[in-house]
Formats: C-alpha cells, sequence, structure tokens
C-alpha cells in the first residue's frame, strides 16, 4: 500500500488509522488527507514528515491505491460513489453497510466477502465487530440460533465531540454542578449517568444502533435467520466497548469446548474469568478480548463478555486488515 488518502484524517477514526498506518510495514510514498474546510491548512506529521491537510474534494483521490474514509453518513453518500469510481473504498460510516452490492467485511470472520466488490467495501458497526469475531467460531462449533446482546458503548463511538462533551461535563461534576449540556451531542447528560438510547429511536421502539447490531451481524455471519436482540447502552467511558452477550445454540455447550475454540479463535484473546476484564484492558489494542465464560439458563446456551477498543478493532484496526486483504487479493490476480 503506497499511495493513501484518508478522508476525515482529523476525526478520532482518520486519527487512530493514521497511527496506525504509520506503525505498518506499509512504505507510503503519497498521503493525503481530508477533513473540512475548517481544518484545511492544518499540518499533520506521519514518519518524520508533515503534511498537510486539504478539504474534501473528489478530484483530491486521483492516482491512489485506495481511499480510507471516515465521514458520517451524508458525506459519505456525498462522496464515496464518486471516488470509488477512481479506487477502492473503504468506508466506515453506515450508509452502504446493507446494500446487497456493497461487502460487510470482519477479516476474521467473512474473508471471502470481498470477491467481485465494486470498489465500495463497508466497515462495520464498533459493536458488531467484536460481536462476530467473538460469535462466529462458536456458531462454526455449536450453530447458532439466537443471541441476547446488552451492549456498554463509550462515547469515543460518538466522535470527537461527544469525547469532549464527556470531559467538559466531567469538569462541572467534580465542582458538584449542574453540567451544562447545551451543546452535548447526547439527548441527557453523559457525565454520570447511563443512557439507554443510541442514536434515534424509530416507532418501532429500537435505535439506530440497535438495528445495526442486529442487521449487520446477520449479513457478516451470512445466518438471515439468527435471532438478535440487542439493547445498546451509552456509559460515561472515553474509550472501548463492552458487551454482555447470551448465546443459544443448535447443540448442547460444554465450557472446556467453548474454550478450547475461544482460545484458537482469530483476533479473539481469551482472558481468566476471574480478572475483571475492562474497558481499559482493551486501549489500543488490535484484538477482542472475552472473559466470563458462564453456562446458561440451558444446556444450549452460554454467557460471554465482550470488550474491545472500539476505534482499533471497532474501526482502524479493522479497515486497515480489509485494506490488507484487498491488496492480498490483487496481488493474486
Ligand atoms: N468513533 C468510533 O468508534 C467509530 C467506530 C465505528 C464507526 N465510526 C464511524 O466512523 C465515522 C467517523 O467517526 P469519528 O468518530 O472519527 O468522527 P469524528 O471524530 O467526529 O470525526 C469526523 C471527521 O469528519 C470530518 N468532517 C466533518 N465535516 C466535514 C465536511 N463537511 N467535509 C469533510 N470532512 C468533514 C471532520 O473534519 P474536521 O475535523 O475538519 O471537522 C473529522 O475529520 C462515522 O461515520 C462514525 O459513525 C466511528
Amino acid at each position: 500500500m503506497k499511495r493513501v488518502g484518508i478522508a476525515g484524517a482529523t476525526g478520532l477514526v482518520g486519527e487512530t488509522l493514521l497511527r496506525l498506518l504509520e506503525s505498518s510495514e506499509y512504505e507510503i510514498e503519497d498521503l493525503r488527507l481530508f477533513a473540512s474546510q475548517k481544518s484545511a491548512g492544518i499540518m499533520v506529521s506521519f514518519r518524520d514528515q508533515e503534511y498537510e491537510v486539504k478539504e474534501l474534494a473528489v478530484d483530491g483521490f486521483q492516482g491512489l491505491e485506495i481511499a480510507f474514509f471516515c465521514l458520517e453518513n451524508e458525506l459519505a453518500q456525498k462522496f464515496v460513489p464518486a471516488v470509488a469510481k477512481l479506487c477502492p473504498v473503504i468506508d466506515k460510516s453506515s450508509q452502504f453497510r446493507l446494500k446487497d452490492d456493497v461487502p460487510l467485511v470482519v477479516p476474521e470472520v467473512n474473508p471471502g466477502a470481498l470477491s467481485g466488490h465494486k470498489n465500495i467495501i463497508a466497515n462495520p458497526n464498533c459493536t458488531t465487530i467484536p460481536l462476530v469475531v467473538a460469535l462466529n467460531p462458536l456458531h462454526q462449533e455449536f450453530g447458532l440460533k439466537e443471541v441476547f446482546l446488552a451492549s456498554y458503548q463509550s462515547v469515543s463511538g460518538a466522535g470527537r465531540a461527544a469525547l469532549e462533551q464527556l470531559y467538559y461535563e466531567s469538569e462541572f461534576f467534580v465542582l458538584h454542578r449542574q453540567p451544562d449540556t447545551g451543546e452535548s451531542p447526547f439527548p441527557v447528560q453523559i457525565v454520570d449517568n447511563v443512557i439507554p438510547q443510541i442514536g434515534a429511536v424509530d416507532e418501532s421502539g429500537f435505535s439506530a444502533e440497535e438495528k445495526k447490531t442486529i442487521l449487520e451481524t446477520k449479513k457478516i455471519l451470512g445466518l438471515a435467520e439468527l435471532a438478535v436482540n440487542s439493547t445498546c447502552v451509552r456509559v460515561p467511558v472515553t474509550v472501548g466497548h463492552c458487551l454482555a452477550v447470551t448465546c443459544r445454540f443448535e447443540k448442547a455447550v460444554d465450557l472446556a469446548g467453548v474454550r478450547r475454540v475461544l482460545q484458537k479463535a482469530p483476533g479473539v484473546v481469551l482472558k481468566p474469568d476471574r480478572e475483571p476484564l475492562t474497558p481499559v484492558v482493551c486501549r489500543q489494542r488490535n484484538e477482542v478480548f472475552v472473559s466470563r465464560v458462564r453456562a446458561g439458563a440451558t444446556a444450549n446456551d452460554l454467557n460471554l463478555w465482550i470488550v474491545a477498543d472500539n476505534l482499533y478493532k471497532g474501526a482502524a484496526t479493522n479497515a486497515l486488515q480489509i485494506a490488507g486483504l484487498l491488496l492480498k487479493n490483487s496481488e493474486g490476480l
């Protein structure tokens, strides 16, 4: 990977991707960074060189080998199809994830979905990714029938403004004052609180995040009939999403067998059940961490606790892994 563009390079995901690229083995000869007009002209350092951030424009991607898009949906809709005429785009937004002709890829789970792509490849939601990385190997062994998910999602999952809001409200909190939420991206205060609603809630009662975790899980696992129940909750943690998961399988599960499967599972780190596995453990790590492996209410049920860095494996790491697969596939042609 020599000629790379990042749209949204000044955001949380874009910055994480840049740092991962910097420490990767790729010899980057042409790096182009894009953001809004407000960031145009900012200089960003990358491997001893300074790069100027430019205002996002389709022409800026001419001649690149790969483009990473780390922008919200409306901007993705406006720019991704046009840039995809110039080079493959790995898109972090949710805009194209459920489209039939767009692969939704987690390299440990469904690398084959990339074949025949039409230059737009979607990177899944930051909660869906760790869920499928942990569940897919168990599905292969025991046959997944139903998933019950409760997620505890950090504020960085909602972007830089959300993270800044938590820091801002924390200053009020330590002074025992009511936080100022006037310009908050959250519907209510986030400090010292838990918000059981991520994204808009529709007439069916589901939040946007819950629908993403349900529909994306089915698409990535290739299990249209899988029953997925999801409750997504925002918690006042800076980085790291946690998932409490109960799974129901076709076959009876034995805990020793589950541990054997998870110990060998690509991208999974199985942690000791009695060591508290918290978001702090997963920060700046590329893997998905699993612990609290417990029996469920019936012989076919299993309980798990899953933790992953939403900016790493939940976003930038996964995008970089997809790029690696794309390069490998194109070399094999
Ligand atoms: N954060 C996560 O954990 C996570 C995980 C998975 C997926 N995602 C998705 O990834 C995408 C990026 O998320 P993020 O957390 O990195 O958001 P963010 O921190 O808010 O960053 C947003 C980026 O978009 C740029 N931008 C805003 N308006 C623009 C415009 N008009 N033209 C060009 N660029 C513009 C910003 O540039 P300026 O700095 O110039 O404003 C910034 O670089 C979103 O679709 C998000 O849903 C995020």
